[in-house]
């Protein structure tokens, strides 16, 4: 059902959201919380999945909330849990596939086993999850999926190479897919935040893929915006409660593309628009620089 606004109603929906544990995740959980009947909360970190459960079941009357910890880098577990849901008769109607993680160097640099988690989560779990919810997404006539990219995929930047790499797959896997879907009651969006402050920087300037587990969001978020060479003025940085409203809203109205914060908006079309070549050589110098550096 659509609203006066062009927007779907989640009202009596399930939502699975990955990455629920912290930042953009936590979010779009809270926001959705307002629609959906069943939310289903997927992180590593417990403890955080069942603080955020009691609040958002405290906040709203008759809110069910299921908590997994499951990594989701192990797709047989992560198997197990979908198994599990449909055999409990909990059927995927909004999947958000938020998890993901950055890394912060120069990739001969950096050690394979964090790459290979990377990958592992932002590319392969993200697209497995669709490919085990859609068919009955499609079957049923409805469904939602959101997949959190980034900016960082219109234009990968030295120092973040296979992060930036693995947001433009998504991005590119959600475009192709809206598509596909066009006519089945299944939309896709692909969302693109730019600088948010999270636990993000944290996570990207850590050796291994293990959780946070003692870092202040608000450090994280200066981390996060501390780019070799590249200074990103204060006006760009988007909070991750606006990220997740602006995002969870695009969802609603089956937007293909969402880039919240307007300023970003602006920059994410001048680099997609702006010539490979001058990019090349803008990237190829700030990359000569890092490598001096170190
Ligand atoms: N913050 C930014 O500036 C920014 C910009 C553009 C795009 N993004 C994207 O936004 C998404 C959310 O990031 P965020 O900024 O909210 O960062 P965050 O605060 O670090 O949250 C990342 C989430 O991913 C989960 N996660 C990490 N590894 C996992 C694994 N193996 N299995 C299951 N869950 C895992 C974490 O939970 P556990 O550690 O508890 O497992 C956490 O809930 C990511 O896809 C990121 O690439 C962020």
């Amino acid at each position: 059902m659509v609203n006066a606004m062009n927007e779907i109603s989640l009202s009596g929906r399930t939502a699975l959201v990955t990455g629920a544990s912290s930042g953009i995740g936590a979010e779009v959980a809270r926001e959705l919380a307002c629609d959906v009947s069943t939310l289903v909360l997927v992180a590593r970190r417990r403890d955080r999945l069942e603080d955020l459960a009691s609040e958002l079941t405290a906040a709203h009357h008759g809110l069910r909330v299921i908590v997994r910890d499951v990594d989701l880098t192990d797709l047989a577990a992560t198997g197990r849990l979908l198994d599990e849901l449909e055999a409990s008769g909990v059927a995927i109607d909004v999947l958000v596939n938020n998890a993901g993680f950055g890394d912060r160097g120069l990739l001969d640099e950096r050690p394979w086993s964090k790459i290979e988690s990377l990958l592992a989560l932002n590319v392969v779990s993200a697209t497995f999850l669709i490919h085990r919810v859609l068919p009955k997404m499609v079957a049923r006539g409805f469904g939602a999926i959101m997949n959190v990219g980034s900016v960082a995929g219109i234009v990968s930047k030295p120092g973040s190479a296979v992060y930036g790499a693995s947001k433009s797959y998504l991005n590119a896997l959600s475009d192709a897919l809206s598509a596909e879907l066009r006519g089945t009651g299944v939309t896709v969006t692909a969302v693109l935040p730019g600088p948010v402050p999270t636990e993000f920087g944290a996570m990207a300037m850590k050796d291994d893929a293990a959780p946070v587990r003692a870092a202040s969001a608000e450090n994280a978020g200066a981390d996060e915006r501390r780019e070799p060479r590249l200074k990103l003025p204060r006006a760009m940085v988007v909070s991750a409660r606006e990220c997740a409203r602006q995002a969870v809203l695009g969802m609603k109205r089956g937007s293909a593309r969402v880039v919240p914060g307007g300023l970003v908006y602006t920059m994410a079309k001048i680099m997609d628009n702006a010539p490979r070549p001058v990019l090349r050589e803008l990237l190829g110098r700030s990359a000569a620089k890092m490598r001096r550096r170190q």
